[in-house]
This record gives structure tokens, C-alpha cells and sequence, in this order.
């Protein structure tokens, strides 16, 4: 047993003193001087307890060509679990062509089983459409698999008539399809002609997927969800003013069971990183790529008035060295993707609420509860109340420091945040009732990570 005493206990929509109590892997009891003889003491005074955060956005081992990410389900939920997330929703990489739909979610138990410390899940990945495919959505969905994406670019990317039937199944079965938005063929013309002239540098990662590519991708999928009679959908890593205007206006104009998530990394970084010298720029080489000042200045605007619901990560982290040190030559050549489970609590809570963009509670709710609710976790996680998982963070808002790699739990060997000044860190983690990280040091054991039998959307 464990009482944590003291605090200030933060939900998406309060913020109170008490204390909070867990038993058998629970959240049992939440009130003023609890107490009991056997129960760990943990002093929060002058600290935030939150939810353990919800990442809906990680790739963990995942094979892109002939690179594989460097973060395993061991290593990867390590560094979740030490930057106060305590469960993650993976999105199982895509399989070998014509494989069955079941065929990724088989592979990705095998690879986070007796591995992952943390509690997880898989979003399906629909690389093309038959019968079998669409069938399979429903048993899938049925064994906690309730939501699927789709890209609209890289080699599996889905056509629009494609798109139309699954998002009709979506539609029919209650689930809810995460959307990859870039135009593929642009994507394709423009780095044809740009490597073709000899502009490999890494900027030209940036600007052979231009802000239109988004918000182009964006309003079509959008069309095509509002054809299938408002299907859920929910747009990962928006990126630009462009795109995100796309998702106001479909709203406006009153299509139904829109989300739309942006990562840490869009709301703090600008494309200046890809000049960065020595090819450290390749660091920041992700789909869609770091954008302007206005961009990021519309992400917050949009996450302080409710149009963005979710702030995730998109970890897919591939070493500097040897990794994304291929692309040195040719942009083309580097994996995409970039490390961030390990930073996204810290950053977003100094950059949002210490500077005062976003209040504590709506940092819970874009972390924590949303990301629960929309991919059908909650209130088992991203709750404080009894009877929820005891997965809680507590943060201590007042150290100031400088985030290094070195601070970092995963494997990665760089983080994008290098050098940025953060005031909070994390204090305690407790992950299913027991202490998992405390006093920079990780105390989780491996495999100790169930996977998640998800439901179907709140609506
Ligand atoms: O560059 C990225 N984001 N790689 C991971 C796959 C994806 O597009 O989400
Ligand atoms: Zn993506
Ligand atoms: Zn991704």
C-alpha cells in the first residue's frame, strides 16, 4: 500500500489538496489525512499528482527499410515510464505486402510481450483493403484492437476509395481510424526534383513536404469521413496553421467525431534545427517536418481553444550515429523519425504551464485524459479516481535545469531537446500500485506491461 500525502491532485478539470491512497494496484481511497500503519509514505508537499500520462503515439521496434528503431519495448517504455508515462499505445509497423491484418498485431505481441514495462496497446495498420481486411477490423476490434491507421503516403499508402471503405466500416463498427495526412505524389515531385538538382541538404526535408501537402491531405480525408457519415477520425501529428485551419473549418461547418492530436516537437521546434552543423540537423528529420513560428504559434492557439485534443509524441527513435547519419549526403537516405516519450511530460509542462500557455488542468487533459478517452482507455488510465489504475506521475514544478541526453532512460543517443532550460521535473512515478521511478533511478521490472484490451470510443 501506498499514501501519497500532501499534494495537489490535478484532473482535466480540477485541482485540489488531499491525499491519495493505493492498494493492489488500484487507486482505493482519495481524502484528508489518510492514514495506516503498513502504507509507504509518499511526501508530495508543494507538488502536482496527475494521472500517469498516455502516450496514443509511439513506434517502438519498428522496422522503416533497412533501419530499425533503437528503442525496443524494453527500453522504450523504460524511458516513457521515467518521463512520467506510465501507458502507451504503439503503432505496429507495416507488414509484408498482402499480409492479413492480424499479421502486425501477432508480430508486435511477440515484441512487447514479457518486455514492455509499462501497460500497452496496438493501433492496427491497413496497408490495403479486401474483405478480409474489413472483416478482420471487427475480431480485431473485439480483442481490444479498436482503432486502425491509415497513411496517405509511404510505400502502403491507401487510395481514396480505399480510404472510403474503411472508414465506412469505422463507421458502422464504432472505431475510430488514426490518418497519416501528407499528399504523396507532391511529397514524391518534390524530392525527385530537388535531389535531381542536387539539393540534399537536410532543409530539403522540410521543403519537399510543404505546408499545403498537410492541409491538402487533411481536408480530402476529412471529405472522405464526412462521406462515410461523420466517421471517427483523428488526424496524428498536425503540424501547420495550414492543416489545422482544415480541421476548424470541417467542424465549422459541423462534421462530427473529429480529433486531432500535434507532438511536442511541432509546438516547440522550428525548421532552423535542420541547419543545425556536423549534420546534427538529421536529428529532426520526422514526417510531417518541423515547421515556422506561425505554425507553432497556431498549435497553441489551437490546443489553448479545444481544437487540438491531444499532445502525443510520435516516438520512432533511430541513433544519430550510424542511423540517421545515412541520410548525411542525400536527406532522402535518413530514417524518419525522432525520440520523444522520455521528454514529452517535462517539455510540455515547462514550455505550457510554467509559461503560463495552458493551465495544469488542461495539460492533464491533453496528456493524459483525452488521449484515454478517445482510444478507449479510460478511466482505467488517465483518471484519478478510486478504482483506476495506480498509474500516477507526481511533478515538482520548482527545479530549473537544462535537459541533456545524459538526464534520458531509452536508448536512443541524442535527444532533440538538447540544451533547452525546462523548470518541473518529474518526482515519482508509480506505475500499477508500486514505485517505478524515483530519484532519477528506474525501480520497474520487465515484462511487468500488460497489454490493454481497449474498448471502443467514449462517443
Ligand atoms: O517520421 C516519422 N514520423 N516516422 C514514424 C512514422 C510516422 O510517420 O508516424
Ligand atoms: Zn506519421
Ligand atoms: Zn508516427
Amino acid at each position: 500500500m501506498i499514501i501519497i500525502k500532501n499534494g495537489t491532485i490535478v484532473t482535466e478539470s480540477e485541482s485540489y489538496h488531499s491525499d491519495i491512497m493505493v492498494e493492489n494496484n488500484k487507486i482505493s481511497c482519495i481524502g484528508a489525512n489518510l492514514s495506516d500503519d503498513n502504507a509507504e509514505i509518499i511526501d508530495a508537499s508543494g507538488m502536482y499528482v496527475i494521472p500517469g500520462a498516455v502516450d496514443v503515439h509511439t513506434h517502438m521496434d519498428l522496422q522503416s527499410g533497412n533501419s530499425r528503431s533503437i528503442d525496443d519495448f524494453y527500453t522504450g517504455t523504460v524511458a516513457a515510464v521515467c518521463g512520467g508515462t506510465t501507458s502507451i499505445v504503439d503503432h505496429v509497423a507495416f507488414g509484408p505486402p498482402k499480409c492479413v491484418l492480424r499479421h502486425q498485431i501477432d508480430e508486435y505481441h511477440k515484441l512487447a510481450n514479457g518486455k514492455a514495462v509499462i501497460d500497452y496497446g496496438f493501433h492496427g495498420v491497413i496497408q490495403h483493403v479486401n474483405d478480409g481486411v474489413l472483416s478482420d477490423m471487427e475480431s480485431l476490434a473485439k480483442e481490444g484492437i479498436s482503432s486502425f491507421k491509415i497513411y496517405m503516403t509511404y510505400d502502403f499508402k491507401l487510395d481514396d476509395g480505399s480510404i472510403l471503405k474503411v472508414l465506412q466500416k469505422a463507421k458502422e463498427l464504432g472505431i475510430i481510424i488514426a490518418v497519416h495526412a501528407e499528399n504523396n505524389d507532391v511529397i514524391n515531385d518534390l524530392r525527385e526534383k530537388y535531389v535531381s538538382n542536387g539539393c540534399v541538404e537536410t532543409i530539403y526535408h522540410a521543403k519537399s513536404r510543404p505546408d499545403h501537402c498537410e492541409a491538402e491531405a487533411i481536408s480530402r480525408v476529412l471529405h472522405l469521413a464526412a462521406l462515410a457519415g461523420d466517421a471517427p477520425i483523428y488526424i496524428v501529428h498536425t503540424s501547420t496553421e495550414k492543416g489545422l485551419d482544415e480541421i476548424r473549418k470541417a467542424r465549422a461547418q459541423g462534421q462530427k467525431n473529429i480529433f486531432s492530436e500535434t507532438c511536442t516537437q511541432y509546438l516547440t521546434m522550428t525548421e532552423e534545427k535542420y541547419f543545425e552543423p556536423n549534420n546534427n540537423g538529421l536529428k529532426y528529420v520526422m514526417s510531417p517536418p518541423l515547421r515556422k513560428k506561425k505554425d507553432i504559434e497556431a498549435l497553441w492557439k489551437g490546443i489553448q481553444d479545444g481544437a487540438i485534443n491531444v499532445i502525443a509524441t510520435d516516438h520512432c527513435s533511430f541513433n544519430l550515429k550510424g542511423d540517421k547519419q545515412k541520410g548525411a549526403d542525400d536527406f532522402t537516405k535518413c530514417p524518419n523519425g525522432a525520440p520523444g516519450v522520455a521528454e514529452r511530460v517535462v517539455v510540455i509542462f515547462s514550455e505550457g504551464v510554467m509559461k503560463k500557455k495552458i493551465s495544469i488542468n488542461l495539460f492533464v487533459k491533453l496528456l493524459c485524459t483525452n488521449p484515454a478517452k478517445i482510444y478507449g482507455l479510460y478511466p482505467k488510465k488517465g483518471s484519478l479516481i478510486p478504482g483506476a489504475d495506480a498509474d500516477i506521475t507526481i511533478i515538482n514544478p520548482n527545479p530549473e535545469y537544462t535537459i541533456t541526453r545524459n538526464m534520458l532512460h531509452g536508448a536512443v543517443d541524442y535527444t532533440c531537446f538538447e540544451g533547452m532550460k525546462l523548470k518541473g521535473e518529474i518526482d515519482t512515478v508509480i506505475q500499477n500500485g508500486k514505485v517505478a521511478y524515483k530519484n532519477n533511478k528506474f525501480f520497474g521490472k520487465k515484462g511487468n506491461g500488460e497489454f490493454i484490451k481497449r474498448k471502443i470510443m467514449e462517443q
